[in-house]
């Protein structure tokens, strides 16, 4: 064999080495999404307190002018009040399953209270009709031109939800 011929069969080896790796590469890239936990990042359960509180914070600055209105701090704009109260009741949904038993923790993690998991069908009902209070306001603010008492009603069905549910289960 020729120098020459040796570099050729050697670059075929190594393209086919090549070749070999990346198809396994790419087999392999199917794998970890069939494991249950990935080996980083965080837990479930940390995802699941930074998800919820990730939800809560929206849903606050999202019912912020919702509650200004309804304290007589700011007028009644229909096209904003819609969209907020839309987003409202969709960040509600977001908070279904960020509460798993392994995710009470306490602080300074969360400020969720036990009881969230010893009185978890009160809870969860709590999270259920805060979810129809703000679907029905987002539903109601889309036919009223003006802050009506069919409004204001709504947004405090809503209001009260949040403070029914902190007073309950949330910590200080
Ligand atoms: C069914 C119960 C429930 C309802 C309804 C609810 N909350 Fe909460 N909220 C919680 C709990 C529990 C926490 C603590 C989350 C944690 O730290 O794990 C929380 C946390 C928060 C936080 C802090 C988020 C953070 O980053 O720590 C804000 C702000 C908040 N809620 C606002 C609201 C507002 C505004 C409403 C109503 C529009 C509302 N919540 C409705 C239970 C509720």
């Amino acid at each position: 064999m020729t120098c020459v011929s040796k570099v050729t069969v050697s670059l075929k080896l190594l393209g086919a080495a090549l070749l070999v790796s990346a198809s396994a590469g790419l087999f392999a890239a199917d794998e970890p999404a069939k494991q249950a936990a990935p080996a980083a990042g965080p837990s479930p359960a940390k995802q699941a307190i930074a998800v919820r509180k990730a939800a809560f914070t929206l849903i606050a600055n999202n019912f912020k002018p919702i509650g200004e209105v309804l304290q007589g701090k700011a007028a009644y704009n229909q096209a904003d009040i819609v969209k907020r109260a839309e987003r409202v009741a969709f960040l509600s949904l977001l908070l279904d399953g960020t509460f798993p038993e392994d995710s009470n923790v306490g602080a300074p993690e969360t400020k969720s209270k036990p009881e969230i998991w010893t009185k978890k069908a009160d809870f969860d009902k709590q999270i259920k009709e805060f979810q129809e209070n703000a679907a029905a306001l987002a539903q109601i603010a889309a036919k009223e031109s003006t802050a009506s008492d069919a409004f204001k009603n709504a947004a405090k069905a809503v209001a009260e939800g949040c403070k029914g549910c902190h007073d309950a289960y949330k910590a200080k």
